[in-house]
C-alpha cells in the first residue's frame, strides 16, 4: 500500500506593497486577499497585497490600515514560525484531517468573498474582514495544534517547595477565569491537598483551601480533572475521583490487573504505578501487568464511571520508564528520571503502533518524579526535585492530501 502523506501548514505569504507586475491590480484597487487552499507542497496559503507605495503614501488612513494589516499577519506569522520546520511524515486521523480539510475550504471561501466583494475602498469594513480572517486562522491553527510532539522548552521554574517527590497541576477544563493550582507533596503517607487561587498566590504560598482526603494516595501521578481529583488509593490498584466541590468521594474503581504499590513504578520508584492523565482526547491511566509482562499498558477510561473504555499494550518496560504523559491520543515516554532524559518512545493509539523518537527537554534539577501534560494550556508540568517547573511543547500536525493514489 501506497500512502502519499504531505505536511500542510498554513502560511501566510505576506505581499506588502506587492509588487506581482503579472497580476492584474491597478493602483487604484487597493488592497487584495488571495489565498489558495493549497498550494503544490499542501500548504495554506494567504497573500495579501497592499496598494502601490505612492498611493499609500498620500493616503494616512490607507497608511494606518496597512501598518494594522502588517502588525496582524506579522504576529500571526510568528505564531506559525514554530510550525515550520515539519519535515518528516505521519499518517494521522481520518477525522482530523477531514475537519481540518474543511475549515481550509471555508476559510478560502472567506477570501474568495472579500475578494469579490471589496469593489471600493471600505476601510471600516476592510478591517473587520481582515478580523474575521484572523478569527478563521486561528482557528485553522488551533486544529494544527493537535498533532504531533517535535521540541519541549523550557523550563521556567515557578516555585521550590516541597520534598524530593511530589504532583501540582491546574485543572485543563477549567473555565479560562478560573486558574486554580493544586498541590501534593510525598509521595506516600499524606491526604493533604493545597489549592491556591491563583500561579500568583501560589508562587507567593497565599492557600485558598486545604482537602483532606478521605484515603491516603500513592505515588505522585494524580490528575485534576474538571473539577475533581483522580488519584491512586494506597496500597492499591484502585482510582478513586473525589470532587473538590462537595468533598465527597464520586467515584472509585479497581483498575484491573493494574500492578501496584512499587510492582510496576516508573524508574524512580516512589509507588508510581499507576499514572492518571488527560489530553484533549479524555482521560487515560498508565500502567503495567503481568498479563503485558510488565510492559507499559494504557487505557482510555470514563471520567464518571472510572470504567476502561479500550486498553493498549505496549512493549516498553513500565520499569525502565521515567514519566510518560499523553497528547492528541499519543503516548509519551521518557527513558530516565535523571540527568539526560529524553522522551525516548512514542505509542499512538489511533494506529496502535510505536516508534522510538528523541526529544531532549532540560533536567534542570536532575530528579524528575512528575511530568504531566496540560491540554488547555500545552505545557507539561513537572515536580523536579523539590522544584516545580512548566514545560512548553511544539506540536505540528500532519495532513494526509492525497489518499490512496
Ligand atoms: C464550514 O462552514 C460551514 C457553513 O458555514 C459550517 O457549518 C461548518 O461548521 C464549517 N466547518 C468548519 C470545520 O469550520
Ligand atoms: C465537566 O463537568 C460538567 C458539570 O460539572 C459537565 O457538564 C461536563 O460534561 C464535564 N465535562 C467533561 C469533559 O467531562
Ligand atoms: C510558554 O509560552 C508562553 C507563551 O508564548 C510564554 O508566555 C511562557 O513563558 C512559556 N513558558 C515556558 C515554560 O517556556
Amino acid at each position: 500500500m501506497r500512502v502519499l502523506l504531505s505536511v500542510l501548514y498554513p502560511v501566510l505569504s505576506l505581499t506588502i506593497f506587492g509588487l506581482y507586475p503579472s497580476m492584474t491590480i491597478g493602483p487604484k484597487e487597493g488592497w487584495q486577499v488571495y489565498s489558495s487552499a493549497q498550494d503544490a507542497d499542501g500548504r495554506c496559503i494567504c497573500t495579501v497585497v497592499a496598494p502601490e507605495q505612492s498611493l499609500c503614501s498620500r493616503d494616512a488612513k490607507s497608511r494606518q490600515l496597512r501598518q494594522l494589516l502588517e502588525k496582524e499577519l506579522n504576529d500571526k506569522m510568528d505564531e506559525l514560525k514554530p510550525l515550520i520546520p515539519v519535515l518528516e511524515q505521519y499518517k494521522m486521523d481520518a477525522a482530523v484531517i477531514s475537519l481540518f480539510k474543511e475549515e481550509i475550504k471555508n476559510l478560502s471561501a472567506v477570501l474568495t468573498s472579500i475578494q469579490e466583494e471589496l469593489g471600493a475602498f471600505d476601510y471600516d469594513e476592510l478591517y473587520q474582514r481582515v478580523r474575521r480572517l484572523d478569527n478563521r486562522l486561528r482557528s485553522c491553527m488551533g486544529k494544527l495544534t493537535c498533532g504531533k510532539l517535535m521540541k519541549i522548552t523550557g523550563p521556567v521554574t515557578i516555585k521550590t517547595s516541597g520534598t524530593r517527590f511530589g504532583a501540582w497541576m491546574t485543572d485543563p477544563l477549567a473555565s479560562t477565569r478560573n486558574n486554580r493550582v493544586w498541590y501534593m507533596d510525598s509521595y506516600t503517607n499524606s491526604k493533604i491537598v493545597r489549592e491556591y487561587k491563583t500561579m500568583d498566590d501560589f508562587v507567593a504560598g497565599v492557600v485558598s483551601r486545604t482537602y483532606s482526603l478521605p484515603f491516603k494516595w500513592e505515588g505522585t501521578n494524580h490528575m485534576v480533572y474538571n473539577g475533581s481529583l483522580y488519584y491512586n488509593k494506597y496500597q492499591s490498584n484502585i482510582i478513586v475521583k473525589y470532587s473538590f466541590e462537595t468533598g465527597s468521594v464520586l467515584a472509585q474503581r479497581a483498575l484491573e490487573f493494574a500492578g501496584f504499590h512499587n510492582m510496576y513504578p516508573y524508574t524512580w520508584g516512589g509507588f508510581s504505578d499507576i499514572d492518571v492523565m488527560a489530553d484533549e482526547l479524555g482521560m487515560w491511566v498508565v500502567y503495567a501487568t503481568n498479563q503485558n509482562a510488565g510492559n507499559v499498558v494504557v487505557s482510555q477510561i470514563d471520567p464518571d464511571t472510572l470504567h476502561v473504555l479500550k486498553t493498549w499494550n505496549t512493549e516498553y518496560s513500565k520499569r525502565n520508564a521515567g514519566e510518560s504523559f499523553m497528547i492528541c491520543g499519543t503516548l509519551y515516554i521518557t527513558n530516565s528520571h535523571l540527568s539526560g532524559a529524553k522522551v525516548y518512545y512514542a505509542y499512538s493509539t489511533k494506529t496502535s503502533t510505536y516508534e522510538y523518537i528523541d526529544i531532549p527537554f532540560h533536567n534542570q534539577y536532575f530528579h524528575i518524579s512528575m511530568l504531566d501534560y496540560n491540554a488547555k494550556e500545552r505545557a507539561l508540568y513537572a515536580w523536579n526535585n523539590g522544584h516545580q517547573v512548566i514545560f512548553n511543547v511544539t506540536l505540528f500536525h500532519v495532513i494526509k492530501t492525497d489518499d490512496d493514489s
